[in-house]
């Protein structure tokens, strides 16, 4: 009997199964590492153009991981190719943030509940009017429960999923804060598109890297640490 693999033109599995839960860091090497330490009897199931893949097992459930790159265009890619063609069904991003708000502080973790934007990648719908872009409130809900269990605290609002990251508006920033904007990153808009459009769940968790007000960085090695708390949520969430 002929086995039928299927491949995209950036995911070729050879044969190594795409679990239905999936976390999504930007960076791929995040994947690899991921991977490596946190899953068991993992198997790498892409390698073109570095991007990545790996499925193993959490706890005895079946979970995958994948680097998406930057930017709504990458994420819009994978994204697609992971629910349309792979049948992934939760996609739960893991990143980092730039701060907009006093409240929120370094290492902090984001819950994006809904995601404003610049980009022009929900265009593609043609609607005749604003669409508001939110997380699937199943894995909102549970990610929350997992938290307060968990003892951690979180900041759950809306979030800045913008094209940009050197914005030549220097004035853009302080709008999105006026209007309670909690952090910036640049890939949920692709990744709520993606999801909401073929109804499966997505949810964007985020840890602050930067803080846009106060100018403060977090450096590698004290991201590593902070990282580690929101893949404790996001581990038991998958
Ligand atoms: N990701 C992390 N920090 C960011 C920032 N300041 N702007 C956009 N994306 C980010």
């Amino acid at each position: 009997m002929m086995t039928i693999t299927k491949e995209t033109p950036h995911i070729k599995p050879n044969g190594v199964e795409i679990a239905e839960s999936i976390l999504l860091p930007g960076d791929p090497l995040r994947a690899k590492f991921i991977a490596e330490t946190f899953l068991e009897d993992y198997q790498c199931f892409n390698e073109i153009r570095g991007m990545l893949g790996y499925t193993g097992t959490y706890k005895g459930k079946k979970i995958s991981v994948m680097g998406t790159g930057m930017g709504p265009a990458s994420m819009g890619i994978y994204s697609w190719e992971l629910i349309n063609v792979f049948g992934v069904k939760n996609l739960i991003r893991i990143g980092t943030c730039g701060a907009m708000q006093e409240n929120i502080e370094l290492y902090d973790v984001i819950f994006g509940m809904g995601a404003a934007t610049d980009s022009n990648y929900g265009h593609q719908y043609n609607l005749p009017g604003q669409y508001p872009l939110t997380a699937s409130f199943e894995l909102l809900e549970k990610a929350k429960k997992i938290a307060d269990d968990q003892g951690q605290k979180v900041h759950i609002g809306n979030i800045l999923s913008s094209e940009i990251f050197y914005n030549a508006d220097r004035g853009a920033n302080k709008k999105w804060q006026d209007v309670g904007i909690l952090g910036v990153e640049m890939e949920s808009v692709a990744l709520y598109w993606n999801a909401i459009q073929a109804r499966v769940n997505a949810l964007c968790i985020l840890t602050v890297s930067d803080h846009l007000i106060t100018g403060a960085k977090t450096t590698p090695e004290e991201r590593q640490t902070a990282f580690t708390k929101m893949m404790e949520i996001a581990l038991e969430l998958a």
